[in-house]
């Protein structure tokens, strides 16, 4: 397929292949999704509220009658949650794609902590996400699969405190959101280096959907419903922005397509939108120094270092 050419629904057969979505009750993970399940692929779709997750899966089998999709709890915020539906993914076949996807996009105004006691954002956009891929090594190295990571031009925007990324100090809800994305871009640029150290036979790409918002966004039954004064104003941003159905295309691209490659950036051709290409990712992601350090700090943070070894060993074993 020629590069200007990409669209979702000329993807290749996915029947067969299992996918892991997460925050797959709205936006950029529901037409995720719905996308992989249009392609024949079988769909974990996960959330964090049970009836939100009906609705969404309700959804997709309105819009794909014959869709294989199935419906699985977590909470990326929670990292008893990620550990409890990790175990449940487990003890099934392998996983050929995950799609770190759920995030707070709107933080709160003021700094919020978990039950575990980290930030709400770094915990939900990042950390959650650094235990559930490695939590979920061993099925993707069973299925020869790829980790997607959903990083943001915001990376560029504003400068990245590499020595407090929970914001313990100076706490403000856009910095709480950056510093989250760097995490998240440079964990799954780190993520890939270490696969490829250790032999383990999973790709790891990050991609992001350029502004991507739901005014612009075809409406769905309990998925996308906004009000006519939310389409009128997103529909002034229409020169910089695009709906989430096309944001979704960048992640689906990283995930799917079979010229994506470990340590890749997608991300719309016109930055804030357009097909998905390959990109560059900003400059603090690509940093290893910063990119070693949130590792350290995860796998602190978690207890939960990424068992390499094992994963190696469940290939040779194939
Ligand atoms: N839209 C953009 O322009 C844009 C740009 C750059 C990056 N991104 C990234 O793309 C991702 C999705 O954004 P979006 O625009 O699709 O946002 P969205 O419409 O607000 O959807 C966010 C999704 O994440 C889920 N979520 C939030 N907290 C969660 C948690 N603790 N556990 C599990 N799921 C949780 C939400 O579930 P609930 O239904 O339970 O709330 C929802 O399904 C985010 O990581 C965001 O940072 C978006």
């Amino acid at each position: 397929m020629a590069r200007d050419d990409w669209h979702p629904d000329r993807l290749a057969d996915l029947e067969g292949r299992r996918y892991l979505v997460t925050g797959s009750t709205a936006g950029l993970g529901f037409f995720a999704s719905l996308q992989l399940a249009e392609a024949r692929g079988h769909v974990i779709m996960t959330g964090r509220n049970p009836n939100r997750l009906a609705s969404a899966r309700a959804a997709v089998r309105r819009l794909v009658p014959d869709a294989s999709v199935e419906t699985l709890l977590l909470d990326t915020s929670n990292l008893g949650s990620v550990r409890a539906a990790a175990a449940t993914v487990r003890g099934r076949a392998g996983l050929h794609g995950l799609l770190l996807n759920a995030g707070i996009v709107h933080p709160p105004k003021h700094r919020e902590t978990t039950p575990d006691g980290h930030e709400v954002v770094f915990a939900t956009n990042a950390l959650g996400h650094y235990a559930l891929a490695g939590e979920l090594l061993l099925p993707l190295a069973a299925g020869r699969g790829r980790m997607v990571w959903v990083g943001s031009m915001s990376t560029s925007m504003w400068p990245y405190d590499p020595l407090d990324p929970e914001l313990e100090n100076g706490y403000t809800p856009w910095r709480a959101y950056v510093q989250s994305k760097v995490a998240t871009a440079a964990l799954g640029l780190e993520a890939d280096r270490r696969l490829r150290a250790a032999g383990v036979p999973i790709a790891s790409l990050v991609a992001h959907p350029g502004f991507s918002i739901g005014g612009r966004t075809r409406g769905i039954v309990g998925i996308n419903e906004p009000s006519l004064a939310k389409r009128f104003t997103d529909n002034l941003q229409a020169p910089i922005t695009q709906s989430k159905e096309r944001g979704a295309w960048s992640l689906v691209r990283a995930l799917v397509d079979p010229d994506a490659q470990g340590g890749d950036f997608w991300g719309p051709s016109r930055i804030v939108h357009g097909a998905p290409r390959l990109a560059t990712p900003s400059k603090i992601t690509r940093d290893p120094e910063i990119a070693a350090r949130l590792w350290h700090y995860c796998e602190h943070a978690t207890g939960l270092p990424w068992p390499y070894l094992k994963a190696s060993r469940a290939r040779r074993r194939r």
